[in-house]
């Protein structure tokens, strides 16, 4: 069966959940997605055998790795988690609307195209659930380095003999963009300095293994970032970090469950302001080198958060933070900064008896004493995760459709949660 076509069927999927229960045990977090995405696409950047191990099993990696194909590589091997893909024969510089339009990370090839090949098409991705998400910068930055580029019936063109190197400046902080100009730039004639990058551990993650390979980055990790262009890069090979929103997300998962969960593999200094504010609502999180324990005894009080770029509160764990906060003691505010429309798990959340009032990019949510368990449907991927942490937490049952969303970011969700004791299953 292709990706395609599994993922066609997954979107008849539904999770069930039996709220109520207590989670406890441990849990291992996978490699993160985010990292992941931008790494497979620095492989186009490259001419050879790349390795990449710790790589999440879910549905955006198989597409990543299908435009990849698309593009002329090869993948021998795609199991338990490692990657081997041969990006010696790269030679078609066309992602088509059907893929970019399933993950929008799909835009990342755009960058390493031009470098390579000195061409690409690359699909708009267009609007999506939580905003419009435009890939301005994106383009900007790469005309700033000399490519030529238009838009025409959805697609955007580029063109560059060799791209040069460039100071910009990122008008809002991107993260996929930092990360397209970064990969650009490695290849590039001469100097790019970027500035208001984004800091994200997954673009110094980035920067790390380029840097392995052969590209002269400086900066990563602070707001400027400066590339002094190569002539080749050699093959990555590497393991993928630990995804720092799964980390949060089984944080929230033992805090909302009443649990006492301990979460391995994991780098707790990536989670710092979500490790802080459950502190502050009085839930107990006990840091190790690589692993954290949430102990709960059902008992916190409303915090207020604001998202930000890293190292501010991730907005990917808004959404779970939100359930959180559906049933704590007294009130908090939520206020969303990165996304314009990331508030849509707020309707399904009140299906379940929340009291949440949205006014622009503000949430303001009273805690209630309890959920109670509903149909539900997911909307995006974090939206999904926030569904089934209210659901674990709620009396009854919950069903929740279009779970194929958090099929895209979560590896293996309802075993993880299963062996810690939650009554889930998934209805195919
Ligand atoms: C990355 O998306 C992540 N995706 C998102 O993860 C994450 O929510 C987001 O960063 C913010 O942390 C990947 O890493 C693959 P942005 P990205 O460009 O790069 C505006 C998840 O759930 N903007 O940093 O697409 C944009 O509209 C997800 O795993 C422009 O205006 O986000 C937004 O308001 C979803 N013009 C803000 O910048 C541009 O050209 C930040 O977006 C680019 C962005």
């Amino acid at each position: 069966m292709t990706a395609l076509c599994q993922r066609e069927r997954k979107q008849m999927d539904k999770i069930i959940i039996e709220g109520g229960g207590r989670l406890e045990g441990e849990v291992g977090i996978s490699g993160s997605k985010n990292a992941a995405l931008p790494i497979m696409a620095a492989m186009i950047l490259t001419a050879g055998k790349n390795t990449i191990n710790r790589v999440p099993q879910v549905l955006d990696v198989t597409t990543m790795l299908h435009l990849l194909d698309d593009l002329g590589g090869y993948t021998e091997e795609f199991e338990g988690g490692r990657i081997i893909f041969d990006s010696t024969d790269i030679n078609n510089y066309e992602a088509p609307y059907e893929l970019v339009s399933k993950m929008r990370a799909s835009c990342l090839v755009l960058g390493p195209l031009l470098a390579r090949l000195g061409k690409a098409k690359v699909s708009l991705p267009g609007g999506c659930a939580i905003g419009a998400r435009p890939l301005d910068l994106h383009i900007r930055g790469l005309e700033a380095m000399g490519a030529k580029i238009r838009l025409e019936q959805g697609y955007i063109y580029g063109e560059a003999k060799r791209l040069r190197g460039v100071r910009y400046y990122f008008d809002t902080v991107s993260v996929t963009g930092t990360a397209n100009l970064m990969m650009a730039a490695t290849l590039a004639d001469g100097e790019t300095t970027l500035e208001n990058v984004a800091k994200e551990p997954e673009i110094v993650f980035l920067a790390n293994i380029l840097n392995q390979c052969g590209a002269k980055i400086k900066g990563h990790g602070t707001d400027f970032l400066i590339i002094k262009g190569v002539q080749s890069l050699k093959p990555i090979n590497c393991d993928i970090l630990p995804d720092r929103i799964e980390t949060g997300t089984y944080m929230i998962a033992s805090a909302i469950t009443s649990g006492n969960v301990k979460i391995t593999n994991c780098l707790p200094q990536q989670v710092e302001a979500l490790t802080m504010k459950l502190r502050q609502a009085g839930l107990i999180v006990e840091e190790a080198e690589r692993s954290l324990r949430v102990i709960s005894n059902g008992q916190f009080k409303g915090v207020d958060i604001t998202t930000h770029p890293h190292p501010g509160f991730a907005t990917d764990l808004q959404a779970q933070f939100m359930a959180l906060m559906a049933i704590a003691e007294g009130q908090s505010i939520i206020l969303e900064t990165v996304f314009e429309n990331r508030f849509m798990h707020a309707a399904e959340l009140k299906r379940m008896g929340a009291n949440i009032t949205i006014q622009g990019r503000t949430a303001v949510v009273a805690g209630v004493k309890q959920l109670s368990g509903a149909p539900l449907m997911a909307t995006d991927l974090r939206a999904s995760a926030s569904l089934v942490l209210a659901a674990l937490a709620a009396k009854g049952q919950s069903k929740i459709s279009r779970v194929y969303h958090i099929d895209r970011g979560y590896s293996a969700i309802e075993q993880k949660l299963y062996m810690l004791g939650a009554k889930i299953f998934r209805e195919k």
